[in-house]
Order: structure tokens, then C-alpha cells, then sequence
């Protein structure tokens, strides 16, 4: 990012926090069409059963034999208005990768025939490095929600990858908090950009699957703060989001969803967070202690172990366990959130949803996604004279993988494949079966080379792929890591005998292209024996287009990795995922810190298979006069020019670590940018201050010592690139 759009960016973004954090206590005088004068007027008037049904949501969609509330569409989440005094009710839907229509069985679903765009894994939205891409899926996925009626997406999972088994990694930004930041603030300013509120989510250190509803995370509050807690904190202030989904787990102890610390101190005092808190779906356990630890709604009380808030609630504010003040103050930042969305005055109403517009923004977006990891010999693109091409695996004859639980999306082109696990009852085998999205990459690529003879082979006998590999001009052999919330992966390998395949074919024909399918990093024991590997991730519904688009170089590979790529799980801070006990509290010890991925690598000085921020493409980049300056913070400019002989778009990575050895290595900036053969540009960022200190917690404030820090031009983190020493004057900086 230039250093003018990260002046302008910080700028709009003080200005709209300051207007957005304004509240009824402030001394200001208020205007009273404001959202906080509107929403306290609306508390003046409401009644306690009116206020308590407020903050008191049902699932949105029939559920263990309950009928849908009367009124909701049909989804994750329904809360009643008050039409009396025109207060609406709150249609809410998940998530992330577009807008979801929960299973009913494997053929049903809760708003039959209802579709949507799916757009790539969050996890290829943070590989874009491109906050443009992330606001782009943002908007479409709020603008499909608003065309369908609903006023709020369950949009904005910004958990770090701490864990590289974890099932729901593909939904989440990878493993660095600046990156993650910028790409899920962008995306939920993309959603809120058409009058619809999202959500940021799951507060806080939900990093795994295992255990996932009661584990509790044991990190010291200063690794915290600069590691999962800042990712949240610059998310919220880029994206402003309307509601904080509180997680699942404890943390230090106590649940997320009654954690007073996280909730009330760190994210409404030092944040000055103005929106509310809602419990994921199962997370609440008390009444009064998580009313006042923070929570402002209990989320879909049927998932809940009983109803906490509802009738609960009201005795409880009728004892006085719960101070009614506090009641209005959860009431008031729900609607105070409603209006200034802009779901109070301009609703959302049902119209006709472009499809084929939305598949050509999700086709870029994918496309932005893939990661080049090996490229020998150039041997992509191909060429469309190639005269046979043997396409093996993945299902690639039947669609793109897509990552399963509640941010599954029932695409437009309908799924070209369902695996289900035997045995299971109706509703559980719709949730747990693993979905192709069609169209087939198989059928992509007959369109892109309509002269050439195109195969398909699905892998299974190795022995004859490997010989009609023998046989083929080329080889692409798909490579797919099916993974669903609910479950992590059990080992870091491609599951069944990918591997082997691989290997086989990769042996068989040198020229052999593997296009991985995966939610995040795995391990590739072939990688000597193939001269081309693509990871393109989950890619959404127009990823078949996306993955020929690469392939034969409509468009270049532009994507780097939001995580690393241990070369064995022995290089991660939990080689083994700890098992359950037998009873008691399981708890996952962050030993780590803040260092996650590329800087636990850089610790102990190991050498993943593919480092963080790492990615090819056809072309080559090199820099040059890097330059840099201290003082408040640390400005540095670089020169990047494309040294090969095709246009294409470099991530010019900049990352700070203090020159004292007491810290690793952080991204603290980067620029994309595209040049054509030959050309050069100077790029710069400035760092965000908090990037440089440590978290002081004596004082609740970023501390930056006054020591000189070397400064790292490099394609991705374990790159040596140019280096220069500048100093930062001390400072110690709250929130701002
Ligand atoms: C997930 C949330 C989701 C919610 C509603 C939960 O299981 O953790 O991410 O928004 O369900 O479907």
C-alpha cells in the first residue's frame, strides 16, 4: 500500500471511529437524528419484555423439530423487532464465503432453491495480499444478503492459524495480524457497504477444532494482545463491524462468552468497541455473569444447554443480579448498531441477484488467490497448442472442493459431487458430507484448449494413471484436503493415497503440474519429482474458471501465503494436538506466544517447506535502494523491478525486527503492485506504531522502545532481501 492510501486510510478511519464511538455519555452536544440519540430514545421507550426479546435470538431456520420463528427466512439466526416503534428484526445468516442456506438433508435445504455466489476460503482472499479483492467479496457477499431480505452476516472469522491441522483454517486469514487485519477489515467494510451489518468473529484464540466448545487457551495477556488480540483490534478499526461473535472456548479460564476481561475491558474500554457482543451458537453458559462480563445477545437460545437470556434474563434484572442500566446499555448498542448500518432506514428488500456478474468478481478473486510454489523450467503457462493433456484426480471431472460446517454456501452451478459418510441420520449427513462445487476444472480446461485431446483419469488404480501419464503431453493432477468446522485433520499429509499417486505420476511424466485443493498448509513428499505445484485453496464457485485462467496464463499468478508450509509438523509449537482428558478442562498451552508460524520458525531457526508471504510468478522481481527512516515510526521505500519477460504483480514485503535479537521478525507493510517487462517502481509503507512495541500491561499501552530495528525488503519472510537499520523514538501509545 502507497504511504499516501495509509495516511488517507488511518485518517478515514480516526474520523469514523471518532464519530462511530460517540455516545450518549459524551459531553458533545448530540444531534438527535444521530444513531446514539435515536437508539437511547428508542431504550427510553421500550419495555422490559420488549428490551429482553431484544437481546434474546432463535435459531432462524426449523431445528431439532421446532418450526422456524414466525417471520425469519430461514437461516443461522433470528431476532424479533419492535414493529410498535418500527425497531426491525434482525435476519441473520452466515458467513464468510457468501451467504449460507442451512441443510436440512442432503437434498434440502432450509429456503429451497435459494443460491448464492461462493467466493474462495478466506484463507485465498488473505493469499490475495490485496485489500481491494477482500473489500470486492465483502460487497458482493453483503449485497447478495440484502437481495435476499437479511440485514446482518455472520462474516468476519479472523482467528489465527496457530494450528496447521485446524478443520476450519480455510475460513480464516492466515497466521499474521497486520495481514489479517487488513483483509477481514476490508471484507467487513465491503459487507457493511450495502446496508448490512457484519459481524468479527470468533473472540477470541478459537485456533482449533478439538475440544472446540470447551478447550481453554492458556497464552500470557502480552502475547495475546500482539498476536490473536491485534489481528481483532486492527480488523474492528478498519472495518468497523457492527457486532464482536464471542468464541466458544475459555480463555485464561473462563468462557469467551462470559469473560469480562476480554469483553469489557479489552474490547469496550481500551477498544471503545460501540457495537455489541453476540455468543456464537452454543456458547453462552450463564445468565447473570455473562450479562455482566459483557454479552449484549444470546445467539439462537435453542443451541444453548438451556435458555440463558429470554426469561432468565428478566428475573435476573428483576433481583438485580443484572443492573437494569446494564440491560439498556446491551439493548442500546444493538440498535445504536442497527442504525448507524443503515438497517433501520433504508431495510433490506428482496430483489434479483446477477449471478453472472457475481462469478466473474469470485473467478478474480480466486484467481488472485493461487500461489505459484514451483514453476521449473517454465513449464506454466502451457501453451494452448499443447497437443494432449491428462487430467487426473480430485474429482476435478466433477468441481472445486469447498470446506464443510456452517459456511458451506448451496452455489449457483449446484455441487458437481456430494461424498457422505455412511450411516448417519439425514440432517447430520447433510452437514458432514464434503462438497464439489461445479463446474469441473476438467471442463474448464476443454474450454480453454478446445483443440486439445483432454483426458481424465480419478486416480484411484495408481499404476494405470501412471502410465497414461507416460502417454501425455501433460500432466495436471488435482490434490484435494477436504476439511469442515467440527474437526481438525488428523495429520499434515494429503489424505488416502494421494501421496503415492503423486509421486507415481510425477515420476511417470515430467511434465506434471499438481494443483493442490487444500484449507491451508500440507506436506508434499513428491515435490522433487514435479516441476509445477499451484495451491489454489478452496476456490469458490467460479474456481474451475480461475485454475485454467492460471494454467494457461489468461492471468499470472499473483498469490503469496498468509501461512506457512512446515516441512513436518515437528517444526510447529504442537507437533501433536493434545488429547482430550478423560474429565476436567482440556487446555492448549500457547507456548508460542506471539510468535506464530513464520516466527516460531525463525526462533528456532528452522527452514519451512514454504515460508509465510512466499509465492511465484511468471515473471521474476528484484529490489533495490531500500531506504529508511525512523522517528515516530519506521517509513521505508524500496524499488521493485520486473527483471523477466511477462507483465505481472509482486507483494513487496517489508518486515521490522528489533536489531537487539529480543524479538522476531513482523510484517509491518507491504505493496502490490504491477509492472510490466523492464519496469521499475519505488514503493513504501509506513509502519502501524503497535507493530514495533510490545504490549506493556502494567500500563494497558503499546510500549515501542527506543532501539534500532533492521529493516527487511524481501519476497517472502525467511528471505534474507536488503536490509537497513533505522532507529524509533520511544513512545507508548493506547489504542487509538
Ligand atoms: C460457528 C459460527 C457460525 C454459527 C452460526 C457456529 O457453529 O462457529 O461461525 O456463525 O455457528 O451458524
Amino acid at each position: 500500500m502507497s504511504p499516501t492510501l495509509f495516511r488517507m486510510l488511518l485518517r478515514s478511519t480516526v474520523a469514523a471511529w471518532l464519530l462511530a464511538t460517540s455516545t450518549a455519555s459524551s459531553a458533545a452536544p448530540q444531534d438527535d437524528r444521530s444513531p446514539d440519540a435515536r437508539a437511547r430514545r428508542w431504550v427510553a421507550e421500550l419495555t422490559l419484555d420488549e428490551k429482553i426479546g431484544l437481546v434474546t435470538g432463535r435459531v432462524g431456520a426449523d431445528y431439532n423439530g421446532t418450526p422456524k420463528p414466525v417471520g425469519s427466512l430461514g437461516s443461522a439466526g433470528y431476532v424479533a423487532g419492535v414493529p410498535r416503534l418500527g425497531i426491525p428484526a434482525l435476519q441473520i445468516t452466515d458467513a464468510g464465503l457468501g451467504v449460507t442456506n442451512p441443510p436440512v438433508t442432503l437434498t434440502q435445504r432450509s429456503r429451497e432453491g435459494d443460491v448464492a455466489t461462493a467466493l474462495p476460503s478466506v484463507m485465498s482472499t488473505a493469499a490475495t495480499w490485496d485489500p481491494q479483492r477482500a473489500y470486492a467479496n465483502g460487497a458482493l457477499m453483503g449485497a447478495e444478503a440484502r437481495a435476499k431480505g437479511f440485514n446482518m452476516l455472520l462474516a468476519g472469522s479472523i482467528n489465527l492459524v496457530r494450528e496447521p491441522l485446524g478443520g476450519r483454517n480455510f475460513e480464516y486469514p492466515g497466521e499474521d495480524p497486520l495481514l489479517a487485519g487488513v483483509i477481514v477489515g476490508e471484507t467487513i467494510r465491503g459487507v457493511q457497504s450495502q446496508g448490512v451489518m457484519s459481524t468479527i468473529k470468533h473472540f477470541a484464540i478459537n485456533d482449533q477444532e478439538t475440544d472446540r466448545f470447551v478447550y481453554d487457551a492458556r497464552i500470557g495477556e502480552g502475547a495475546m494482545r500482539e498476536s490473536d488480540l491485534l489481528a481483532f483490534e486492527l480488523g474492528i478499526e478498519r472495518g468497523r463491524p457492527s457486532a464482536v461473535m464471542c468464541a466458544y472456548n475459555r480463555v485464561g479460564g473462563e468462557y469467551a462468552c462470559e469473560n469480562s476481561h476480554l469483553l469489557t475491558d479489552i474490547l469496550k474500554t481500551d477498544w471503545k468497541f460501540p457495537g455489541f457482543v453476540l455468543s456464537d451458537w452454543g456458547a453462552v453458559h450463564s445468565t447473570a455473569k455473562a450479562a455482566n462480563a459483557g454479552l449484549d445477545q444470546e445467539s439462537a437460545l435453542e443451541f444453548d444447554s438451556r435458555p440463558f437470556f429470554g426469561d432468565a434474563l428478566k428475573q435476573a434484572v428483576r433481583s438485580g443480579a443484572v443492573p437494569a442500566a446494564r440491560l439498556d446499555d446491551m439493548v442500546f448498542r444493538i440498535l445504536r448498531s442497527e442504525i448507524a448500518a443503515g438497517v433501520v432506514d433504508t431495510p433490506a428488500v428482496p430483489t434479483a441477484i446477477d449471478f453472472s456478474a457475481h462469478a466473474i468478481v469470485a473467478q478474480q478473486s480466486a484467481a488472485a488467490g493461487i500461489v505459484l510454489l514451483k514453476n521449473d523450467r517454465g513449464l506454466l503457462p502451457l501453451s494452448s497448442t499443447v497437443r494432449s493433456i491428462l487430467v487426473i484426480g480430485g474429482h476435478a471431472d466433477k468441481g472445486v472442493l469447498s470446506g464443510g460446517g456452517s459456511s458451506q454456501v448451496t452455489p449457483p452451478g449446484g455441487y458437481g459431487l456430494v461424498e457422505t459418510p455412511p450411516g448417519l441420520p439425514p440432517a447430520a449427513a447433510a452437514w458432514r458430507s464434503t462438497y464439489y462445487l461445479a463446474p469441473s476444472p476438467l471442463a474448464a480446461i476443454r474450454a480453454a484448449v478446445p483443440g486439445t485431446t483432454v483426458k481424465y483419469l480419478d486416480g484411484t488404480d495408481i499404476v494405470a494413471a501412471a502410465a497414461a501419464a507416460k502417454k501425455a503431453a501433460v500432466v495436471v493432477l488435482f490434490a484435494v484436503q477436504p476439511l469442515a468446522e467440527g474437526a481438525d485433520a488428523k495429520t499434515l499429509s494429503l489424505p488416502d493415497a494421494q501421496d503415492a499417486l503423486i509421486q507415481a505420476v510425477g515420476e511417470a511424466n515430467r511434465k506434471t503440474i499438481v494443483v493442490l485443493e487444500t484449507a491451508g498448509p500440507v506436506l508434499m513428499p513428491w515435490l522433487a519429482k514435479t516441476p509445477s505445484v499451484l495451491e489454489s485453496w478452496y476456490p469458490g464457485s467460479s474456481g474451475a474458471a480461475a485454475i485454467a485462467d492460471i494454467l494457461f496464463g489468461v492471468r499470472s499468478p499473483q498469490g503469496r501465503l498468509p501461512v506457512t508450509f512446515p516441512a513436518s509438523l515437528s517444526q510447529t509449537p504442537r507437533p501433536a494436538m493434545a488429547a482430550s482428558p478423560a474429565s476436567g478442562v482440556p487446555s492448549v498451552a500457547y507456548i508460542e506466544g506471539s510468535d506464530v508460524g513464520y516466527r516460531w520458525q525463525a526462533r528456532h531457526h528452522t527452514r519451512p517447506l514454504f515460508s509465510f508471504g512466499f509465492g511465484l510468478s511468471f515473471t521474476r522481481f528484484a529490489y533495490s535502494r531500500l531506504v529508511v527512516r525512523g522517528g515516530d515510526t519506521i517509513h521505508a521505500e524500496a524499488t521493485v523491478s520486473n527483471t523477466g519477460k511477462r507483465e505481472g504483480m509482486d507483494v513487496v514485503q517489508f518486515y521490522a525486527a528489533p536489531a537487539n535479537g529480543k524479538g522476531m521478525k513482523r510484517l509491518i507493510g507491504w505493496t502490490k503492485v504491477s509492472l510490466k517487462p523492464g519496469e521499475s517502481r519505488s514503493v513504501g509503507i509506513d509502519a502501524d506504531p503497535r507493530l514495533l512495541a510490545a504490549y506493556d500491561m502494567a500500563a494497558r499501552r503499546w510500549s515501542v522502545p527506543g532501539d534500532p530495528f533492521i529493516v527487511t525488503v524481501a519476497h517472502d519472510a525467511a528471505d534474507i532481501g536488503l536490509s537497513a537499520m533505522t532507529r524509533v523514538a520511544p513512545s507508548s501509545i493506547a489504542t487509538p
